[in-house]
């Protein structure tokens, strides 16, 4: 039986392997107290850090355009949190996030070397949902599967993680010129795919089928929560 990750389109690349080798090893205060003027209460004997008399609707000001900038990410968060609350349990959003990133991987491979800008700008948007998703797998669901006596697979999993931001880093290092950028990419995917496969296939399957459905709402949970902080 094809599996979800042996199904998918694997732009020239070999994805849908199970488990990958483990050939990859696996500022402060000021003086303010200076009353020491002579004079009394010339506006020149305030600390330099003093606001000024009109200082109140500039304070307002600010304060408003913080909170108007807190507000707007307030509500992209919200708003792409709902996306995933509407994808269902903790291991379909996941799943969602790794056909996400290997279709950016892909479109990646789709590129020459002349599209440098398009390289750039694939490889930061790949590198902020891998950032995202890794966070989610390592601040919840591979402590609670380690809780579960399933560390070794944890472990695994979370060395891989490791390789994965490897990858990234040789790709900004080696720049989006380079002639091995391709074969660097093509590598990446197949990583991306196998640990995709072991998680989706293996690992998330059988860790869940011993979860009861509070113990997996609560999962689900905690990784909506943590994606929203990284989003
Ligand atoms: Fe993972
Ligand atoms: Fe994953």
């Amino acid at each position: 039986m094809a599996t979800r990750t042996q199904s998918r389109p694997a732009n020239s690349s070999r994805s849908g392997q199970s488990r990958s080798s483990s050939s990859r090893g696996k500022n402060s205060g000021s003086d303010s107290s200076s009353s020491s003027s002579t004079s009394g209460s010339s506006s020149r004997d305030r600390s330099a850090f003093s606001w000024g008399d009109n200082a109140g609707p500039l304070l307002g000001a600010a304060l408003a355009g913080a909170a108007i900038g807190f507000a707007a990410n307030y509500g992209r968060k919200a708003l792409m949190q709902g996306m995933e609350a509407m994808t269902g349990d903790w291991d379909e959003i996941l799943a969602a996030e790794h056909d996400m990133a290997l279709g950016v991987l892909d479109k990646m491979l789709a590129t020459d070397s002349t599209q440098t800008f398009k390289r750039k700008m694939l490889l930061m948007k790949l590198t902020h949902a891998l950032d995202k998703h890794s966070h989610q797998e390592e601040m919840v669901v591979y402590p609670a599967l380690r809780d579960a006596n399933e560390a070794v697979d944890a472990d695994h999993l979370e060395g891989e993680h490791g390789y994965i931001k490897t990858f990234i880093y040789d790709l900004n290092e080696m720049g989006p010129d380079s002639p091995a950028w391709l074969d660097k990419v093509r590598e990446f995917r197949q990583l991306v795919a196998s640990h995709a496969h072991m998680e989706e296939e293996d690992v998330f399957p059988r860790f869940k089928q011993e979860l009861s459905e509070e113990q997996n709402s609560r999962i689900t949970s905690l990784v909506n929560r943590d994606g929203f902080w990284m989003a």
